[in-house]
């Protein structure tokens, strides 16, 4: 039904992006753009706003180039690329495609993605940074629903890979497509996830905040305890292995006896070990140690795994711990 919009926006040649928002997340979005080559536009409502914005690209782009993350020369050529106005309407109506990044306010981002439809021809993608917000409530009052679509971004934009994709009831997979080719451009990492709240992301994060609260709600630790368990511990793997995966490391028996030994003494059935886990277990699959955990690891590489993953670790451990 809608086959010449899929073919407009797939074949669509994007050369200005305009960012809606130059807050925290925006600046950071802006910049990562022009760095790999988009002309870019950051709008936003106050001049001072983006007086700050430009402090902010100025700083972020020294420190890349001190860290060697940046040439020189590629720092300055981004800057030229990056304009910057208050001027919405004359702003969105030159966008080849549109991040929006303004508050999360669900009225708001619905006037935003409202104003883009009726300036921005129907082929221009409009992106949504939201961090929990259904793109399908976003995008309601459009008439173009169809190039509606989250790009939800991690911080620090301009350094975190992850951006997570989340399509709605009417985003065509044109959209999608476009969008992931965009981002894997920039050299981010996306991930599609489903339009539920919170994503995968802060999902995964909100149940980390909530673990911790609880222990500090309990007295078993502080603030300070809890941020210096994960900087040391599980955090320092977090580059190389997910939760998921880390069970597997660990071995599945291991991690049902310690859930459900802190669950019995605590008196608390939320610490008992998940059934997935459980099933896992009782089949035998206890992880990297039997070749079969969540992931597969055929005996002869699981040498192979120790060996990426310990080289993964001492980097990260050299970069963070060991640094003069
Ligand atoms: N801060 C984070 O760590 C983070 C991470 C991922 C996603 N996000 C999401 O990105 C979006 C922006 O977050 P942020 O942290 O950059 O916010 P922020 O408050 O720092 O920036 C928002 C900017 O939007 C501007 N703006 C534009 N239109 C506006 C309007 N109609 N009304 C009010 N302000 C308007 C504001 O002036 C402000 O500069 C939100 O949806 C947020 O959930 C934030």
């Amino acid at each position: 039904m809608h086959f010449q919009l899929e073919k407009d926006i797939s074949s669509k040649t994007i050369n200005r992006i305009v960012v809606l928002g130059q807050g925290v997340m925006g600046v950071d979005i802006a910049l990562t753009l022009a760095l790999a080559g988009y002309e870019v536009t950051g709008v936003d409502l106050l001049d001072s706003q983006l007086k700050t914005a430009e402090t902010r690209t100025r700083a972020n782009l020294s420190l890349m180039v001190k860290g060697g993350l940046v040439e020189q020369e590629a720092a300055t050529q981004a800057l030229t690329r990056i304009r910057r106005s208050t001027d919405w309407d004359t702003s969105i109506a030159e966008a080849d495609f549109i991040m929006e990044v303004v508050p999360e306010d669900l009225t708001k981002k619905q006037a935003v993605f409202k104003k883009c439809d009726e300036l921005c021809a129907p082929d221009v993608i409009i992106a949504s940074n939201t961090s929990s917000m259904s793109i399908s409530l976003i995008a309601e009052a459009m008439q173009h629903p169809q190039r509606a679509i989250t790009a939800h971004w991690t911080i620090p934009a301009h350094l975190s890979p992850l951006v997570e994709v989340v399509a709605g009831v009417e985003t065509l997979k044109a959209t999608e497509a476009k969008t992931v080719a965009v981002l894997e451009r920039l050299g981010k990492h996306p991930v599609i996830c489903k339009d539920t709240p919170g994503f995968i992301h802060n999902a995964l994060q909100g149940a980390l905040i909530k673990a911790s609260m609880d222990l500090m709600d309990m007295g078993i630790a502080t603030a300070e305890e809890i941020d210096a368990v994960v900087k040391n511990g599980f955090g320092l793997r977090m580059p190389s292995v997910g939760p998921i995966q880390f069970m597997d490391m660990v071995g599945l028996d291991s991690i049902v006896n310690v859930g459900d030994y802190v669950a019995k003494t605590l008196d608390n059935p939320a610490y008992r070990a998940h059934q997935r886990i459980r099933e896992k277990v009782e089949q035998g699959d206890l992880g990297v140690k039997t070749g079969q955990g969540f992931y597969q690891y055929p005996n002869a590489n699981a040498e192979e795994f120790w060996e990426d993953i310990n080289g993964r670790i001492i980097k990260t451990l050299k970069a963070n711990y060991y640094q003069t």
